[in-house]
């Protein structure tokens, strides 16, 4: 006897990121691993951003970028272009990460023109910035002179990252689901 087709238990949580040195990146693997610890069993994938990635199969979206003279890397802001009708009936929440300092944790970030022209394409519940990191063996010779300026370190607060999930997951879970089991 074949399986009814019932819709999928959990619902399911992309998290996008786009990232140059990889500090980015573990943000969002830091917000997925406290999104799949939540009261409601959400099922959740982090992937960079692409050209390939699908996003349509998600019931819920979160994307990042980390900030580079201001912007949102290319294909971050590309992903939110590209997919601004696909996510349009579903919720997403952005994020940046950024700034070499504590100023993340201690003071409201402005959002950059570039994150919110993409937060807005998205229709975004919500854009938050993270501190960032400067790895002392970063490439490019603007990041190493910022590293030999004393800019280095990292300043990712893991405490604010895992209050945007918490933040995340208790809105997606006032939210009907998007199929709800007959
Ligand atoms: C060349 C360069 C430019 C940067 N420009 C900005 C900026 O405009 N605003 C900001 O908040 N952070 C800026 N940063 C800091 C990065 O956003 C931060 O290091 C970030 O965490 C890097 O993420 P990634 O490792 O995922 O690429 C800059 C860093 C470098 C090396």
């Amino acid at each position: 006897m074949s399986a009814p087709d019932i819709p999928h238990p959990e619902r399911r949580i992309l998290v996008g990121y786009a990232s140059r040195g990889g500090a980015t990146a573990e943000i969002a693997e830091w917000l997925a691993e406290r999104l799949r610890h939540q009261p409601e069993p959400f099922e959740v994938s982090v992937a960079e951003v692409s050209d390939d990635l699908d996003p349509t199969g998600y019931d819920a979206v979160v994307v990042g970028s980390a900030l580079y003279e201001g912007r949102w890397l290319r294909s971050a802001s590309r992903f939110a272009r590209r997919h601004r009708h696909d996510l349009a009936d579903r919720p997403v929440w952005t994020f940046s990460s950024g700034p070499l300092d504590d100023s993340a944790s201690t003071e409201e970030i402005l959002i950059t023109h570039s994150a919110d022209r993409a937060s807005r394409r998205l229709l975004a519940r919500d854009h938050v910035t993270f501190g960032g990191r400067l790895a002392p063996d970063s490439r490019g010779w603007l990041a190493h002179a910022m590293v030999e300026g004393g800019h280095g370190g990292d300043f990712r607060d893991r405490a604010r990252i895992d209050a945007y999930a918490d933040q995340i997951a208790g809105e997606l879970s006032m939210l009907p689901r998007r199929h709800p089991a007959a």
